[in-house]
C-alpha cells in the first residue's frame, strides 16, 4: 500500500479513503497474506492534512482505520523512509511492525499546533516506550533519529537499505504475526519518575493547554481501558483544534512557508555562493561566520583588530568542537568547517569572496568606509551585504560604485542560534539579489523574510514603535516592572525594560543621540533612558538600568533613583500618574504594533501580513501560541481596536500616523493558508 500525496503525503480525506480500502481488501481477499504501508516520493507521512483542521471532519476518520489495521487479521508492516510525524507516527503505531532507513525522523509535535495526538498515539507510544519517555517526546514535539526511536522500543528495526525488501522479509519472518500495540501493558515505572516527568513537561511547555491535556491523556495508558481512554483523548484533541491557540499555530507553521516565497518577478536564479566573507569579528560577526561554516562554506573572517580576530578565531574552532561533542554536528563535519575558516585582517583576504557581510559598528560613517573597501577589493558579482538592523540600505549602498550589488542581511543576535533573518532590498539592488539572500538564509537553516528599505526594516520598526508606547506607559503612570510583568503574562518571553537592559542601554542612547538633530521637537520624547544613562546605568552590564542588579539578579522592583527620574519626567510634562491595569498595558502596547505593521504593508515594506507575525515571533520574543501581532488584531473585535487606535493617538499627540487597519485585517489566500 504505497501512500502517494505530494509533497509530504499528508493523510488528507482521499488518502484516509484510498487507505481503508487497501486495508478492507487485505482483510477480505485471501490470496493477500500481509501488507506494508509505504510512502511515496521523499517521505512516509507528515501526519493529518493540516489545512482540513479548520473544516469539518470527513470520514473515514484516522481512528477508524488504524482499528481497521489492528483488526485486519493478517500483518502490516510499516516501511518508514523520510519523515512519520504525527498521525504519519499513529499509522506506524498501529501496524504490527516498524521498519525504517536510518535517516527517517519520527515524532509527535501535534503540541507545537496547539492540539495532542487525535488517534491513538497517546495511548500507543506510552505502551512501547513507558509513560515518562511518552510524556517527554508528546509533551516536547521532539522529532528522533531512527536509532534514537529504536533504542527507545518505537521501531522493530533500522535498516540501512531496500526497505521494502525489509518489510516484506518481516512478513515472510518467523516473528511475522498480529502484534496490535493496544493489546500491550504499559511497562512499569516509579510513580516518582512519572511525576517527575509530568512536571518537566509542564515547565518546559509553560503549562499550554496542550501540554497539560497530553499530560493527563498519556496518564490514562496504564489506568484506563484502550477504547475508553482512546475516546478520551480524541474529545481533548477535538477540543483543543477549535481553540483560537491552535489556529494561531496553524497560521505560523504555514506563515513560516509562505515567507520564503518570493513575488514572481524577483524568482530568478540565485547567484552561486562558495566563500563567504564576514567583516569585523565581534559577537555578530563571529555567529554569522559559524553558521556560514556549518553550512560548508569557505569562510573568511576580516578585522583589522588583530588581537579580536585571533580570539574570535580560537571562539569559533572551539565552539565548533562542542557543537560535535553535543552531538549537533558530526566530529568530521567540526574538522572539516574548521580547515574551512580563514583569518584575515587586511582588505586584499576578501578577494574571493562571492558574498561578503559587513557586521561591523552601527554608524553611517563606518559603514561607508567598509563599503568603500569592499568596492575596492570584493570580485565582480559579489554581493555586498550589510548586517545593519536600522541604517538606509540605499545610503550605505551609495559608498560604492555598484549599489546594484548591495543587498541588506540582518541576522538577530546570537547569530548562529536566531533563525530569522531579514533579506532587505535596496531601492537599486538587482533583481537576483533578493533571490540570492533568500537562498543564502535556506542554506544556513534560517528563515529569510524579504523587507523592503525602511527605518529598522519589519522588526525593529515595529519594536520601536512597541517601545515607544511602552517608554509612554513609564510617563503616565506605570512602573518599568509593571509593564514587563503585564507583557510576561500575554506571554513575552520578556518585557521590554528586561529586554533593554540586557542588551544594553547606551546603544538606543547613542542612536537617539544620533537622531536628536531631526527630531522634531513637538513630538512626545520620555528622556529616561537619556537620564539613565547618563548616571552610567547601562542595564545589565553595569549591575543597573531600569533596574538594579545586585549580586548579579534583578531586584524584585524599580529602586528609588528609577523612580524618581521617571515622576520627574511625568511631572515636567505635567502629568498626574495614574494606575494602568495590566489589560491597559497589554492592549496599549499590542494596538502600538498592530497600528505599525499597518503602515508597514501600506509602504509595501513587509511582502504580505504573515511575515510581520513571522518576523515578531522569531525575532521578539512575541508568543507564538498568539500568532503574532496581525493574527491577535484579527482575534479582536474592530471596535476595540478602533477605540486602542485612539488611546495610542492621544498619548502620542503630534505626529501620530494611524495605519489603515483594513489592509491588514483583509485575511488573502496568500498570507495564511491555514
Ligand atoms: N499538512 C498539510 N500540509 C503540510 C503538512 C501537513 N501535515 N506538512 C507539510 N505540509 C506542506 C507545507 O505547508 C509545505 O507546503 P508548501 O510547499 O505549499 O509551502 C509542503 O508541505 C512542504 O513542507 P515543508 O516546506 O515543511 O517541507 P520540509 O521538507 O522542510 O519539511 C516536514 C517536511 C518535516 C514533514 C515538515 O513539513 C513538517 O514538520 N510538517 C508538519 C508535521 C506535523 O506537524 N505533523 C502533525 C500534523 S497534526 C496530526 O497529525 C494530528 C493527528 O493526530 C492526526
Amino acid at each position: 500500500m504505497e501512500i502517494s500525496n505530494l509533497p509530504v503525503n499528508a493523510l488528507s480525506q482521499p488518502v484516509r479513503a484510498a487507505l481503508l480500502a487497501a486495508v478492507e481488501r487485505l482483510t477480505s481477499e485471501p490470496e493477500l497474506r500481509g501488507g506494508v504501508i509505504l510512502g511515496a516520493g521523499r517521505t512516509f507521512v507528515a501526519g493529518a492534512d493540516i489545512k482540513e483542521f479548520g473544516k469539518p471532519s470527513l470520514a473515514p476518520l484516522l481512528p477508524d482505520i488504524f482499528a481497521a489495521i489492528e483488526s485486519c487479521p493478517k500483518p502490516v508492516v510499516a516501511a518508514l523512509h523520510g519523515a512519520a510525524l504525527g498521525g504519519g507516527l499513529e499509522l506506524a503505531l498501529a501496524c504490527d511492525a516498524r521498519i525504517a532507513l536510518p535517516s527517517t525522523v519520527v515524532g509527535l509535535p501535534e503540541v507545537t499546533l496547539g492540539i495532542i495526538p487525535g488517534a491513538g498515539g497517546t495511548q500507543r507510544l506510552p505502551r512501547l516506550t513507558g509513560l515518562t519517555t511518552a510524556i517527554r517526546l508528546i509533551c516536547s514535539g521532539e522529532q528522533l533519529k531512527a536509532e534514537a526511536a529504536h533504542r527507545l522500543g518505537m521501531l522493530d528495526e533500522v535498516v540501512v537499505e531496500d526497505l521494502q525488501g525489509a518489510a516484506i522479509a518481516w512478513l515472510n519472518s518467523a516473528q511475522a504475526g498480529k502484534r496490535p500495540v493496544s493489546a500491550m501493558r504499559v511497562p512499569e515505572e516509579a510513580p516518582e519518575d512519572i511525576a517527575k516527568a509530568e512536571q518537566a513537561a509542564l515547565r518546559a511547555g509553560k503549562s499550554r493547554p496542550a501540554v497539560v491535556a497530553a499530560i493527563t491523556v498519556v496518564k490514562e495508558a496504564s489506568s484506563t481501558p484502550f477504547a475508553e481512554a482512546l475516546a478520551h483523548e480524541r474529545a481533548a484533541f477535538l477540543t483543543l483544534r477549535a481553540s483560537p491557540e491552535a489556529a494561531a499555530l496553524r497560521h505560523i507553521f504555514f506563515a513560516e512557508r509562505e515567507a520564503a516565497r518570493l513575488p514572481a518577478d524577483l524568482q530568478q536564479t540565485p547567484r552561486p555562493i562558495r566563500t563567504v566573507a564576514v567583516i569585523g569579528a565581534g559577537t555578530m560577526g563571529s555567529g554569522i561566520a559559524l553558521s556560514a561554516l556549518e553550512a560548508g562554506y569557505t569562510v573568511i573572517l576580516l578585522d583589522q583588530n588583530t588581537e579580536l580576530l585571533a580570539k574570535s578565531g580560537d571562539k569559533l574552532r572551539t565552539q565548533l568542537q562542542e557543537r560535535a561533542q553535543a552531538g549537533k554536528i558530526s566530529t568530521a563535519v567540526a574538522q572539516e568547517a574548521q580547515a574551512r575558516l580563514t583569518l584575515a585582517d587586511g582588505w586584499a583576504g576578501i578577494a574571493l569572496a562571492d558574498l561578503v557581510i559587513e557586521a561591523v559598528f552601527e554608524d553611517l560613517a563606518v559603514k561607508h568606509e567598509v563599503f568603500r573597501q569592499l568596492d575596492t577589493h570584493a570580485k565582480p558579482g559579489a554581493v555586498l551585504a550589510t548586517n545593519t538592523s536600522y541604517l538606509d540600505i540605499d545610503a550605505i549602498a551609495a559608498a560604492t560604485k555598484r549599489r546594484e550589488d548591495v543587498l541588506g542581511l540582518h541576522f538577530f543576535s546570537p547569530a548562529h542560534v536566531m533563525k530569522l533573518l531579514e533579506v532587505v532590498r535596496g531601492a537599486h539592488s538587482a533583481s537576483d539579489l533578493a533571490a540570492t539572500g533568500m537562498a543564502f538564509g535556506k542554506s544556513l537553516k534560517k528563515l529569510p523574510v524579504l523587507c523592503g528599505n525602511g527605518f529598522g526594516f519589519i522588526g525593529n520598526r515595529i519594536y520601536n514603535a512597541y517601545r515607544t508606547q511602552c517608554e509612554f506607559m513609564l510617563e503616565d503612570g506605570a512602573w518599568p516592572e509593571e509593564i514587563d510583568a503585564a507583557l510576561e503574562a500575554f506571554g513575552f518571553a520578556m518585557g521590554p525594560f528586561s529586554v533593554a537592559d540586557l542588551s544594553g542601554l547606551d546603544i538606543a542612547w547613542r542612536m537617539r543621540q544620533a537622531r536628536a538633530s531631526t527630531r522634531d521637537p513637538r513630538t512626545r520624547y520620555v528622556p529616561v533612558l537619556d537620564e539613565l544613562c547618563e548616571r552610567g546605568r547601562f542595564g545589565r552590564k553595569t549591575c543597573a538600568g531600569y533596574y538594579n542588579y545586585a549580586d548579579g539578579k534583578r531586584s524584585a522592583g524599580s529602586d528609588d533613583v528609577v523612580r524618581a527620574i521617571i515622576s520627574e519626567a511625568s511631572a515636567k510634562r505635567g502629568i498626574a500618574r495614574h494606575v494602568l491595569t495590566t489589560e491597559d498595558i497589554q492592549r496599549r502596547a499590542l494596538i502600538a504594533m498592530v497600528n505599525e505593521a499597518a503602515q508597514i504593508l501600506t509602504e509595501a515594506i513587509a511582502q504580505r501580513a504573515s511575515d510581520i507575525d513571522v518576523v515578531l515571533v522569531h525575532g521578539y520574543g512575541f508568543p507564538r501560541w498568539v500568532g503574532g501581532p496581525v493574527q491577535w488584531a484579527r482575534e479582536q473585535e474592530r471596535k476595540y481596536l478602533e477605540r486602542d487606535l485612539d488611546i495610542i493617538a492621544a498619548a502620542t499627540g503630534f505626529g501620530f500616523v494611524r495605519g489603515d487597519l483594513d489592509i491588514l485585517l483583509k485575511k488573502t489566500n496568500e498570507d495564511n493558508a491555514s
